[in-house]
């Protein structure tokens, strides 16, 4: 085998530009902003950033509506201003991964503006159009993902279009030849540019059931939970043919070479999100793993998710693990302070890539945000029920300064109440910190090839303990993570007499350890056997 692909051993850092650092004092953040962060990165220890979109947009889902494929937004700065990100990324021996949204453009979008100019419009067939019902209802019962029938009524043509998404997101019709040839010119635009691979959005809504069948309804749907969730997506989403799809993706960056990265964003059950890998080179590298988003934060549970995934994977087909995102509510929100280490040491020790996002290494919690702030469209169309993500797209905390070195200006969404003592600049000078403990464990993961490449063996999902080893060659590391906030013990079996390289607790000494492991409540520690710490140096 040759080289091992920096995508597997490497960290994957998610920055939301809209909120990472703003140098031109709007109030959002910008792509000059990204760059003067690069050091940040650097220190991290992250081996590539994935942008979420740049592109020139109306912001009706802030970015997520692309008015044009091959251009930045000047509200994130210019392609001049891109090229110089790239640079100093690469420069540095980072990666720059970019968010692909090829299941909808804006509204906005030159091409929907000509189809939309009546039934015979040459790009008429780039996006899907259906009669009305006979009594002039929508021509089926698909739902929109932020509520409402996903169906428009378009009044010049008398024909519906359809949107996954907001009304101002047209699906594009990916059964449409001509379509996807511009889209794959668009992937081209930016890896002749130097882009180091794409995550590609809403991946398994490319192909819909050509039928346009309706959907059955979902048994399991309750009040309170989103109107989408009312019928299983069985026709709109997941169709065989989109493999296809993924597999000429593919084949556009290999054109570019073979470390080019296509990453997936899919949400479905595990058996079903495996196929995303397809055959060997045909498939996407990374489809992404958000089982740790939704999972009960219990060992049992963790240790069974963990099993299954691994069992599930084709043989081509390397792990990946996903804490937080800019949809999904934050990860020191979700389990609390303390088992947000635990989380982090988690993430890090498991087998596959890890996907971080901004602000998680500093603990950044939901922000609640006032009624007459609210940004997302989302909580717009469902208001009140918790669905809303600006409270996890908050600006990052810089520093104790006002707005927290974010921004010279007024903020788009509000800083955080900690944020005098959450800031990334007194966290770094704070060996006890988060942000310290992902520093290390980053650093950890890079040293030990057990942990960014070894085989997994769970040993343990009891109680409140995980416990799991990570074996490459001699290299032998246990990890074992105390999910529960009482103090608890774990019998060390072949590791007795090992060391204990890092722990969650900061001041844990490196010990050698006897047969048996204490743990405190909302520890993890990391252990290798033996007496040999790798490098001579322990963490
Ligand atoms: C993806 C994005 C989300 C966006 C949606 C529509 O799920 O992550 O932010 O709203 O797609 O593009």
């Amino acid at each position: 085998m040759g080289e091992i692909e920096w995508w597997r051993r490497g960290v994957i850092y998610q920055v939301y530009p809209r909120s990472f650092q703003d140098t031109d004092g709007d109030g959002t953040g910008d792509l000059n902003g990204i760059r003067h962060r690069l050091g940040y990165l650097d220190e991290l220890g992250v081996d590539a950033l994935w942008i979420s979109p740049i592109y020139p947009s109306p912001m009706a889902d802030f970015g997520y509506d692309v008015a044009d494929y091959c251009d930045v937004d000047p509200l994130f700065g210019s392609l001049r201003e891109f090229d110089a990100l790239v640079e100093d990324a690469h420069r540095r021996g980072m990666r720059v991964i970019l968010d692909f949204v090829p299941n909808h453009t804006s509204d906005r979008h030159p091409w929907f503006r000509e189809a939309r100019q009546g039934r015979k419009s040459r790009k008429r067939d780039w996006y899907i159009w259906r009669d009305p019902k006979a009594d002039g209802s929508a021509p089926n019962n698909w739902l929109s993902n932020f509520g409402g029938s996903a169906w428009e009524y378009d009044e010049a043509s008398g024909q519906y279009y359809y949107h996954a998404f907001l009304k101002e997101q047209p699906d594009l019709n990916w059964r449409n030849a001509e379509v996807r040839a511009a889209m794959y010119d668009a992937l081209r635009f930016w890896l002749r540019r130097g882009v180091d691979g794409f995550r590609v959005d809403v991946l398994w809504h490319l192909v819909k059931d050509a039928a346009f069948t309706d959907n059955p309804p979902n048994p399991a749907w309750r009040k309170g939970m989103p109107e989408i969730d009312r019928l299983l997506q069985t026709h709109s989403t997941d169709q065989d043919e989109v493999h296809e799809v993924v597999a000429e993706m593919r084949s556009v960056l290999s054109e570019f070479g073979e470390d080019r990265l296509l990453i997936g964003e899919i949400y479905l059950p595990v058996e079903r999100l495996v196929s995303y890998y397809g055959k060997a080179g045909e498939g996407a590298q990374l489809p992404f793993n958000f089982q740790l988003i939704h999972a009960a934060w219990n060992a049992p549970n963790l240790a069974r998710l963990i099993e299954t995934y691994e069992r599930a994977l084709p043989a081509n087909g390397w792990p990946n693990w996903v804490l937080g995102n800019h949809d999904q509510k934050r990860i020191a929100s979700r389990v609390g302070e303390p088992q947000a280490r635990v989380a982090a040491m988690l993430l890090l020790t498991l087998r596959g890539t890890p996907t971080l996002y901004y602000g998680d290494e500093i603990g950044l919690t939901q922000v609640a945000i006032p009624p007459d702030g609210v940004r997302d469209p989302w909580e717009r169309n469902e208001p009140g029920l918790g669905f809303g993500r600006d409270p996890q797209r908050t600006p990052m905390q810089w520093d104790a300064s006002p707005n927290a070195g974010f921004t010279a200006g007024l903020p788009w969404l509000p800083l955080s109440e900690d944020r005098e003592s959450r800031n990334a600049e007194a966290m770094r000078d704070d060996p006890s910190s988060l942000l310290a403990l992902y520093r290390r464990l980053i650093a950890l993961r890079r040293r030990w090839t057990a942990l960014h490449l070894g085989a997994f063996r769970l040993l343990r999902g009891e109680g409140d303990v995980l416990v799991f080893e990570r074996v490459h060659e001699s290299e032998r590391l246990l990890v074992a993570l105390n999910l529960g906030h009482e103090p608890t013990s774990v019998d060390l079996g072949s590791f007795v007499g090992g060391t204990v390289l890092l722990s969650t607790r900061f001041g844990r000494p490196s010990e050698r350890l006897g047969p048996v492991l204490e743990l405190d409540p909302d520890e993890g520690v990391v252990v290798a056997r033996g007496r040999t710490v790798a490098g001579g140096r322990d963490f």
